[in-house]
């Protein structure tokens, strides 16, 4: 971004693509798709680029914050590779951020690294280079210094603020996709959290740690061994009280995505959909089963003590 906020893609693009840890071949194919070349894509660019530096730093806060727009299908080579540029054109401010406030190098790489892993998932997902049939929601958070990714777990710093007075933090945890959740490995990151965001933000007391995800579906109980990695992540939290979804399918549809890296339907799952699961793991296999019998997966929320 220049002074006069007009935004400009970095001069050592492909530079900053390798730190992010983006494959060879993505990062041939998004230097090959400037959005700064297509009048029409670059406002949208301009825009989303703005919003992230207005962001820089600033907490999740209260009210959520909304994955960025999927783009349609039929776009082109720059429309699937505009929200990377948007990333990519913020990540000199945030590398600024994370030295300024003292990030480990090592922290600053795997948080980034976040950009060639959404590439690696939306080919395997979607069949097509780019990141734009995807809802990016942890991404913008990462590169506007909101999430950082220390060993096994990410951790977005988040507002809660109730009104009247009643306002604090959290440190809402994820799970990438970046191998086994072993405990041990699970807990390091834990309390490496704890150490951390109390130096890098002492403004910021933080609470609890709060988790939203289809991990913690109690559910899962009645299809994985209790020794399981899932079901030992699910006992380290205490799991809130089911809300309704959006839609029946809405936990369905994150597992399907997130976990068995399968592009959902538009509605509910057919039986059809269901024909096309790999059986290959008891969770795949829990998947279709449990489906199969007119009952569905839900997102659940688990919330432990910050200390
Ligand atoms: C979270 C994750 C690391 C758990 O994997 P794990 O450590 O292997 O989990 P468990 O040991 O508890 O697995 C129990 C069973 O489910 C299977 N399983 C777990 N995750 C699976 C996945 N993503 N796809 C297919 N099968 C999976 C395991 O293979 C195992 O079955 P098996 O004994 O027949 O082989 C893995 O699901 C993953 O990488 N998911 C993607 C990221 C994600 O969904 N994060 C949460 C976002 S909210």
């Amino acid at each position: 971004m220049t002074a006069s906020g007009d935004v400009r893609l970095p001069e050592d693009a492909a530079e900053l693509l390798e730190y992010c840890e983006v494959g060879e071949s993505d990062r041939r194919e998004m230097l090959a798709a400037r959005p700064d070349e297509d009048p029409e894509w670059w406002v949208l660019v301009s825009a989303l680029a703005g919003e992230l530096e207005r962001d820089l730093e600033k907490p999740l806060p209260a009210d959520g914050h909304r994955a960025w727009p999927v783009v349609p299908e039929s776009s082109t080579q720059v429309g699937m590779f505009a929200w990377a540029w948007v990333l990519l054109t913020g990540l000199p401010r945030l590398l600024e951020v994370h030295a300024r406030r003292g990030v480990p190098e090592a922290v600053t790489r795997a948080t980034v690294r976040a950009l060639g892993g959404v590439m690696g998932s939306h080919r395997e997902i979607y069949g097509r280079s780019g990141v734009g049939l995807m809802p990016l929601w942890g991404p913008p958070l990462r590169f506007r210094g909101a999430d950082f990714e220390i060993g096994r777990h990410s951790f977005t710093r988040t507002e809660i603020g109730l009104g009247d007075g009643v306002s604090g933090h959290l440190l809402m945890v994820h799970v990438p996709p970046i191998g086994p959740l072993d405990a041990g490995v699970s807990e390091q990151s834990i309390t490496a959290a704890r150490q951390f965001f109390p130096q890098w933000y002492p403004d910021e007391p933080v609470t609890a740690f709060v988790c939203p995800s289809w991990l913690l579906d109690p559910q899962l109980a009645e299809y994985l061994p209790a020794d399981s990695n899932i079901l030992t992540f699910q006992r380290r939290f205490t799991i809130l009280p089911l809300l309704p979804p959006s839609t029946p399918y809405e936990g369905d549809h994150e597992l399907m995505r997130l976990a068995l890296h399968l592009a959902p339907p538009d509605g509910g799952l057919t039986a059809e959909d269901l024909k096309r699961i790999p059986q290959d793991t008891t969770l795949q296999r829990a998947f279709v089963s449990h489906l199969s019998s007119g009952r569905h997966f839900h997102l659940r929320t688990g919330i432990r003590p910050f200390r």
